[in-house]
């Protein structure tokens, strides 16, 4: 257990002062221990809760940053209307943060999309175009999205690009905020960090901060997914949104790591359901694809190798997906009694 009062012993400060604004809600999320979680006890891993931002994902940071600057360099204004692509979360992220400046946001999501995702961009005033074809000349959803992006913004007075996948902002956001937060919270002694990677933002951010902050020695994990195209990956079918890209990145054409794991849908949702009953901690699909990978990585530590796993964004999303038996049957060919026998600990899920 971690030296720490109970927050419940009379005496704790509770309160934290007054923020401006729902921006100002963003960021200094709980980094928990995760008890249960290692099969090995020696190995202490830390979850970053990043479904605790007012918008339910780590998104919330890079959106806002990349609203803030735009605004401060005078690239956005009054009568701006923002354009994005998004898997989904940086579509709610943005549009929290599009709200709260008065500007016009629209979204361009595919048909993997959470349908919860595409609510909440509605109900926070953004319009959502879904596309459901992908690209002829790719055949990918992503070149698909980024081709109804650059149409809409020629054709809208006024339009922004927030660009997500090349617009360094995304990327200071992760190392002013996520990774500046845990070095801080673990006074710097993190051996593994495991971050699940889609614009490679996340990734490029940590690292950074890493790097300002002289921990050269930490190992970064990345965890992309299978039928991935970032990283010389082979794009494929996935199913779960949020992580992977179908097309490489800007920024993670030079991005850092130090290994790459790469792991399947039916990985994720093992990975989600023994966190979820392990720990109580209810957490999308790439947070389980990460909890996958760091199994299979746990035998090579060090006795008392601290570890900290970024979990991108909360389970709520993904009742209908990730937590739904019958969907993981039907879509990923692996009935009930199968599943459970995986999450128990049951026979070994194939190495990437
Ligand atoms: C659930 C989830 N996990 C991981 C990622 C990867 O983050 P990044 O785009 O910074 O690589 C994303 C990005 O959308 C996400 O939504």
């Amino acid at each position: 257990m971690l030296d720490q009062p109970s927050p419940f012993s009379s005496g704790t400060p509770v309160a934290r002062p007054p923020v401006d604004g729902v921006l100002g809600a963003i960021g200094r999320t709980p980094l928990v221990a995760l008890h249960a979680y290692p099969d090995r006890a020696d190995v202490h891993l830390f979850g970053k809760l990043e479904a605790s931002n007012p918008g339910g994902s780590a998104k919330d940071r890079p959106a806002a940053r990349m609203i803030e600057d735009a605004w401060d360099r005078g690239l956005l204004g009054p009568g701006s209307t923002v354009v994005e692509s998004s898997s989904g979360n940086m579509g709610v992220g943005l549009a929290q943060a599009c709200r709260s400046r008065g500007l016009a946001f629209v979204c361009v999501v595919d048909a993997r999309t959470n349908r919860s995702n595409v609510l909440a961009m509605r109900a926070l005033g953004a319009e959502v175009r879904i596309v459901t074809r992908p690209d002829p000349a790719t055949g990918d959803l992503l070149a698909a999205r980024l081709a109804l992006v650059a149409e809409i913004v020629a054709a809208t007075p006024g339009a922004f690009r927030t660009d997500q996948y090349r617009n360094p902002a995304n990327a200071v956001a992760h190392e002013d905020g996520t990774m500046r937060e845990i070095i801080e919270a673990l006074d710097g002694r993190i051996d593994q960090l495991l971050v699940a990677t889609s614009t490679t933002g996340t990734l490029r951010g940590c690292v950074d901060a890493l790097h300002a902050h002289g921990l050269h020695d930490t190992q970064v994990v990345a965890v992309d997914a299978m039928g991935s195209a970032l990283f010389g990956g082979t794009r494929g079918p996935r199913l779960l949104p949020g992580f992977g890209a179908g097309v490489p990145t800007e920024l993670s054409e030079r991005a850092e790591y130090d290994r790459l794991v790469r792991v399947s849908d039916l990985d994720c949702v093992v990975g989600c359901r023994r966190l979820a009953l392990r720990e109580g901690v209810l957490a999308g699909a790439s947070s389980g694809g990460l909890m996958t990978a760091f199994d299979r990585l746990a035998p090579e530590l060090p006795a008392g190798a601290r570890c900290a796993a970024i979990l991108h964004d909360g389970g709520a999303r993904y009742l209908e997906t990730v937590y739904d038996d019958d969907w993981v049957a039907r879509e990923l060919d692996c009935d009930a009694a199968g599943l459970a026998d995986l999450v128990a600990g049951g026979p070994a899920l194939p190495v990437a």
